[in-house]
């Protein structure tokens, strides 16, 4: 037995570790249950008192070295293991992944969004292809009003697209759930000639407030607070007197853009105001459409345009670049 021992002790000495031996492979050739030093005390068990008063010490001091001898590879493997881990080559080119981008009108879109849910507004949408009734008839317009004319409209098969979102206040009415407290955004269409400054399509926001006693300075200071947070803390409004069909009394509202730059001037046609939307109190015409009684309750609307506001915002010169879709234009909104 102590022959055997020292033998072993000579074999543990000599082991060297390498690929193929490495800590786990020691570990399970000697202390693992089947490995050597664990035979050893099962022999050691059916000694006699006396070998075992001799052997016991010899046997222990064995396998503490065994055991230390293991600890140490299975650190210096670790340690390696970290070192070629951290040791990765930072100067390799990194692989390079296309981030997106969200598109200049969805960042101001979701912007708008943000601002009227701030006061309570909900979001709405509603069909870019409709019919007259909502698209005009709901609204009050007269059978021979000039924006059905075939310039402005596109008809398709007894149905138009629409061309504005004001067609979605009438199918929101038309549900019955009241109060109404709606922002609705979507694309439109118009029947014009497409240059740098109007498309065939463009981007509104429809606004929707139906209560009882509300009121024109409801509408105001709902926009006001929507200028303040969106153009600016500061900024100058003014409101003008206006007409449609769907709104009595009708306003538009400006915003003071200034005369500082030559944009400035060639956006406010030299007067320093720039047009944000139109607005007004829902016409009694429309809230009996949708089997409101304009006794009862009133309401106030408003809609605008995003595309202009985006140009605006960002220095876009030609609404065409919207729709190129050249990722060069849309990458430098990455991250805004
Ligand atoms: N629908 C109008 C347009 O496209 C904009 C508008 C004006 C919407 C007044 C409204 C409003 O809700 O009250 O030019």
């Amino acid at each position: 037995m102590v022959e055997k021992i020292q033998q072993i002790h000579q074999e543990v000495l000599a082991y060297v570790f390498d690929e193929n031996q490495k800590a786990e492979q020691f570990r399970l050739a000697y202390l693992s249950k089947k490995g050597i030093i664990t035979e050893l005390f099962e022999v050691f068990k059916t000694c006699s008192v006396e070998e075992k008063k001799s052997l016991g010490s010899v046997l222990n001091q064995l396998k503490r070295e065994v055991e230390s001898k293991y600890q140490e590879q299975k650190e210096k493997e670790e340690a390696l293991s970290d070192q070629q881990h951290n040791a990765e080559d930072v100067t390799l080119p990194v692989y390079q992944f296309q981030s997106g981008a969200l598109h200049p009108l969805r960042i101001v879109e979701d912007r708008l969004l943000e601002i009227f849910y701030s006061l309570g507004f909900d979001v709405s949408e509603g069909p870019e292809i409709e019919d007259d009734y909502h698209n005009f008839g709901a609204l009050n317009f007269a059978e021979d009003h000039p924006a059905r004319d075939m310039q402005d409209t596109f008809f398709i098969s007894g149905h138009v697209l629409r061309t504005h979102t004001s067609s979605v206040q009438i199918r929101e009415m038309e549900k019955g759930n009241f109060p109404l407290r709606l922002v609705m955004p979507g694309r439109v269409y118009r029947n014009e000639a497409v240059s740098a400054r109007s498309n065939c399509f463009f981007h509104q926001i429809e606004g929707l407030y139906i209560d009882k006693g509300v009121s024109f300075a409801d509408l105001k200071q709902t926009l006001y607070y929507f200028v303040q947070q969106f153009f600016g803390e500061g900024t100058k409004v003014r409101f003008r007197s206006s007409y449609f069909p769907f709104t009595e009394p009708s306003a538009e509202m400006d915003i003071w853009a200034g005369l500082d730059t030559e944009e400035n001037r060639r956006l406010t046609k030299g007067t320093g105001w720039l047009e944000v939307l139109g607005c007004g109190m829902v016409h009694p015409n429309v809230l009996k459409s949708c089997n409101i009684d304009p006794e009862e309750c009133s309401g106030f609307a408003f809609g605008m345009g995003i595309d202009r506001i985006t140009m605006l915002k960002y220095g876009i010169a030609d609404i065409r670049d919207f729709f190129v879709n050249d990722v060069r234009m849309l990458k430098q909104f990455a991250g805004i």
